[in-house]
């Protein structure tokens, strides 16, 4: 039967861990574009927006970039490197780059937690993405009035079994594409959609900037205040680039493994981070001027997307179809970034246990229906639940980005600046002497030794209250 020889080649490919054996990225392009579809996500359109609104403006955006640039590309450019070395799951890439003896795989047994954490409460954020593009359609999210927004989404993030249905759909959506593979599945899907996001982007963005009163909004992702900058808010900022570029967890150590011989890494980290950086920037260019224009609170936080965004579209010509359209490319966005999640635990359960790839996926999903759950009911039934004074859904947040993810990408570097060593960077970072990018290597070596892991160390303990 077709089935039993597809599962038999599998089940070969995982056994035989050779590199034309394993399924990878088939193009450069798809490669570059598959990454881009992991970084951008509800981070650009969700995260980056609220976190924004809440720390004051252009002076979060600025701290943000310099950790982005500082922390987030040191630290991609190290997980691809050793990904594509060993080309296996975080955690098996990781014991074997390291010396014979030493623990850091551990950096990817931690990241598998993360991706856990994150991919639960990314899972309910999703699913009401994924609620409004349907909800869109029949126009009942839609209206000027901010009171009437607020209790639309109110009435969805309350309702148990509502928030758990779209969960759950999300959740079956993304392991159908897992299950295609990562060439036919993860590749191919993004491919597809990325530019269709990039041009939605676009329309709502111009609709946007030419609102009444626009320009308010422009002068807050512009003026800096840093007034507002404390050792949380450096933290939050710091946190949102790890986040944002997938690094800290494995992920793009997964996706690293997948990359062709000749990959370009560096050049390929810096058009993924430049890329992802734009399409913030348009989020942000998109949402900004119209909260402003019908005078919303800028920190509203979560739900900024859900209650201003239908507000924005109820008021203008064409706005049901608007709507959907902007809550469709968020689907989009998420979609890509939720499948390099789920990626991390399901290539390590079939490269460690030669389980097949359906299985691996199965049993993730259920994990992570089980763990999502108490993070979708946090705005209705479990709401006075918290630990710590945060909501499951905040705590898995907030763990993630501002605890888990940082300390992770700091092994990392610490892991190849001081004990992987120069040589081994060169050889990975050359394409074994074909590419002649000495000095980009040099100076790439050179911030993840001595930058890098200072400043993570420093914005963590002061953002912790430690110092
Ligand atoms: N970068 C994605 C976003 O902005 C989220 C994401 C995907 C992620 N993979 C990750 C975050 C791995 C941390 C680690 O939406």
């Amino acid at each position: 039967m077709a089935t039993t020889t597809k599962e038999q080649a599998q089940a070969t490919s995982t056994e035989e861990r050779g590199l034309n054996k394993r399924d990878a990225f088939a193009t450069g392009l798809g490669v570059l574009v598959a990454t881009i579809g992991s970084a951008v996500g509800l981070g650009n359109i969700w995260k980056f927006p609220s976190l924004t609104g809440q720390n004051g403006g252009a002076a979060f955006i600025i701290v943000y970039v310099l950790c982005t640039v500082l922390v987030g590309l040191p630290v991609m450019i190290s997980e691809h490197m050793i990904g594509r070395t060993a080309r296996k799951d975080a955690v098996n890439s990781l014991r074997e780059v390291a010396p014979k003896g030493q623990p850091w795989w551990l950096i990817g047994a931690a990241g598998g937690l993360s991706a856990f954490l994150i991919m639960a409460f990314y899972s309910s954020v999703a699913g009401w993405v994924f609620a409004y593009a349907f909800k869109g359609i029949t126009g009942s999210i839609l209206s000027t009035d901010p009171a009437v927004t607020s209790q639309n989404f109110g009435s969805l993030t309350t309702s148990s079994w509502e928030v758990l249905f779209w969960q759950w759909l999300v959740l079956v959506w993304v392991g159908v594409i897992i299950v295609m593979g990562v060439a036919k599945g993860i590749e191919r899907t993004t491919k597809r959609l990325m530019p269709l996001l990039f041009v939605l982007l676009l329309i709502v963005c111009i609709r946007s900037l030419t609102l009444d009163g626009a320009g308010d909004g422009i002068e807050f992702l512009l003026k800096p205040d840093f007034s507002k900058l404390t050792g949380s808010v450096v933290l939050a900022a710091m946190g949102l680039a790890f986040f944002k570029l997938s690094v800290g967890m494995g992920t793009m150590i997964t996706y690293g493994s997948y990359f062709k011989d000749e990959q370009n890494i560096p050049m390929t980290a810096t058009k993924v981070m430049l890329a992802d950086l734009s399409i913030s920037l348009l989020a942000g260019l998109a949402i900004f001027p119209a909260v402003f224009a019908f005078g919303f609170n800028v920190d509203a936080g979560p739900s900024l997307l859900f209650i201003t965004i239908p507000a924005v579209f109820a008021s203008m010509p064409g706005g049901s179809v608007f709507v959907v359209l902007f809550f469709v490319l968020t689907a989009i966005a998420a979609t890509g970034a939720m499948l390099s999640i789920v990626e991390v635990p399901v290539a390590y359960l079939t490269g460690q246990f030669n389980m097949q790839r359906r299985n691996a996926t199965i049993l993730t999903l259920v994990l992570l229906a089980i763990m999502g759950a108490p993070a979708a009911l946090s705005f209705g039934e479990l709401s006075d639940f918290t630990i710590a004074g945060k909501t499951v859904f905040d705590l898995y947040d907030y763990a993630t980005s501002n605890v888990l993810l940082p300390i992770g990408g700091l092994f990392l570097c610490i892991f190849v600046g001081w004990v992987w060593g120069f040589g081994a960077v060169e050889r990975a970072l050359t394409n074994r002497g074909t590419l002649s990018n000495a000095r980009t290597i040099r100076f790439f070596f050179m911030v993840v030794k001595y930058i890098t892991p200072p400043l993570v160390l420093l914005v963590l303990l002061d953002g912790l209250n430690v110092i």
